[in-house]
């Protein structure tokens, strides 16, 4: 197989993109009060905020969503995402839901209650603000190797068994979540035996294990690369064999999904569906749609199926591992080794002489819009306050969207950057809102 992470794929459909001009990039950044979420797209380059809802659909999706039906109650397209979900997943009687935190506010009102404990390998922030919405404290307990950038341990995204057995046998904890990839400790992946042996133990104490599963196909992928036991299983066996080991699943279709919108719930518990379904109606709509057009349930029905696809699966992992690998050439600490979506740039060694309460990682994700119209997530301080255990920049590459030579142009400008990287200014919030407040919140330059 060749080292570069060819495209198994041609472009079809072009969008154009451009550079804005260094002075309107100058005043985009002070318009949006230095947020990176509040600049329009259409002065951005290249798009790396997210990896959710913004890659691009195969010609078997656009050809789906042509047929699709828009009724209200039994939608053809219902029953196609249905079967998808189903053959994807080993659940039976899936729930719709129109994004991933659709499920999660379901789900806290299904098993959670102020002070109700939770336990997970890294809860996403969309999943812990809904979760301690109703009161419920979160423990975050990622295996000890998920602390160092550099080790080769090939599954950071591991929860720590130890402490997950010493906390159930505390004989007070109300759910156990698995994220897999872990999105917030680095888009690490969770290896099967780990989330098998998590479920041992759930199981054991009684306690039901949900997995996050928004990128459960790239996580699978990973599996099979990195723990020889399934290196001649397909993706798609590990995949349901990941499902097996859980007592219900929510996923975010905008990632995995292959989607621009959509998601789905499962869970083992009849009597917990019911009550889902309930709650479905109040908050998103009827079973059949759950929040989603006919469209979108088409291209997910499609998209979920894809996803599994080897030839895809090498090109995307292999496209991530080489911005990582290029990102650590140029200077930059990196998050090692590659995860599944992203690349994470680790900024505290580079950038001494910004402390943390100036937000680091904000200073050069800001840095690189300016630079080279290049938008980049913060995942630090910033959104995490004093929980962060990074100070990371996430670049998340859509999925089947960018080429190499994009790739190449980001590598050359976080060279400059790194070259020039004395010259950064840290910056302090001015309006923070008291959830999330990354979203919305407003900056300046210290
Ligand atoms: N869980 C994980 C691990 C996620 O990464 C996300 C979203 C969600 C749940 C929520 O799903 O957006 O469909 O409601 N992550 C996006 C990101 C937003 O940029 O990482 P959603």
């Amino acid at each position: 197989m060749p080292r570069h992470p060819v495209e198994p794929f041609r472009v079809k459909v072009v969008e154009p993109i451009r550079i804005p001009t260094p002075e309107e990039r100058e005043r985009v950044l002070r318009e949006a009060k230095f947020n990176l979420f509040k600049i329009p797209s259409d002065k951005v380059f290249i798009d790396y905020l997210t990896d959710s809802g913004t890659g691009a659909l195969s010609q078997e999706q656009w050809a789906a969503m042509m047929e699709a039906d828009e009724s209200y109650a039994g939608p053809r397209s219902w029953y196609r995402l249905k079967e998808a979900i189903e053959e994807f997943t080993g659940y039976v009687d899936p729930i719709p839901v129109h994004q991933g935190r659709a499920a999660e506010k379901i789900l806290a009102a299904l098993y959670l209650y102020e002070g109700a404990k939770v336990v997970s390998n890294t809860l996403f922030d969309t999943t812990r603000g809904n979760f301690k919405a109703v009161g419920a404290e979160i423990y975050d307990i990622p295996t000890p190797e998920s602390q160092s950038l550099e080790s080769e341990f090939p599954f950071k995204g591991n929860v720590d068994l130890n402490r997950l057995e010493d906390l159930l046998r505390g004989g007070d904890v109300n759910l156990v979540v698995m994220v897999m990839t872990n999105n917030t400790g680095g888009g690490q992946p969770v290896d099967l035996d780990n989330l098998k042996e998590a479920y041992s133990l759930t199981r054991r104490y009684g306690v039901p294990l949900i997995i996050d599963a928004c990128r459960i196909s790239e996580n699978a992928y990973l599996v099979k690369k990195r723990n020889p036991k399934y290196s001649n299983w397909s993706v798609k066996d590990i995949v349901l064999e990941s499902f097996r080991h859980s007592d219900g699943a929510f996923m975010s279709g905008k990632k995995d999904g292959l989607s621009n919108m959509g998601g789905f719930l499962v869970l083992r518990d009849p009597q917990k569906r019911l009550k889902a379904k309930e709650l479905l109606i109040l908050w998103e709509g009827f079973v059949h749609y759950g929040g989603l057009s006919g469209r979108d349930m088409e291209s997910l029905a499609v998209g979920l199926l894809q996803s599994t696809d080897e030839d895809y699966l090498r090109y995307r992992t292999g496209q991530v591992a080489y911005l990582t690998e290029r990102i650590r050439e140029v200077g930059w600490d990196v998050m090692w080794p590659p995860g599944g979506h992203a690349a994470y740039v680790e900024v505290r060694g580079a950038l001494p002489h910004i402390p943390r309460e100036n937000f680091p990682a904000h200073a050069l994700a800001v840095e690189l819009y300016r630079r080279g119209a290049i938008r980049t997530v913060e995942v630090g301080s910033l959104m995490f306050k004093d929980a962060a255990r990074f100070e990371f920049v996430r670049f998340a590459v859509p999925r089947r969207t960018y080429s190499q030579s994009h790739l190449d142009y980001t590598v050359e400008v976080l060279e400059e950057t790194y070259r020039q990287r004395d010259r950064l200014r840290g910056f302090r919030i001015t309006y923070e809102p008291p959830y999330l407040r990354h979203f919305l919140a407003e900056l300046e330059p210290v």
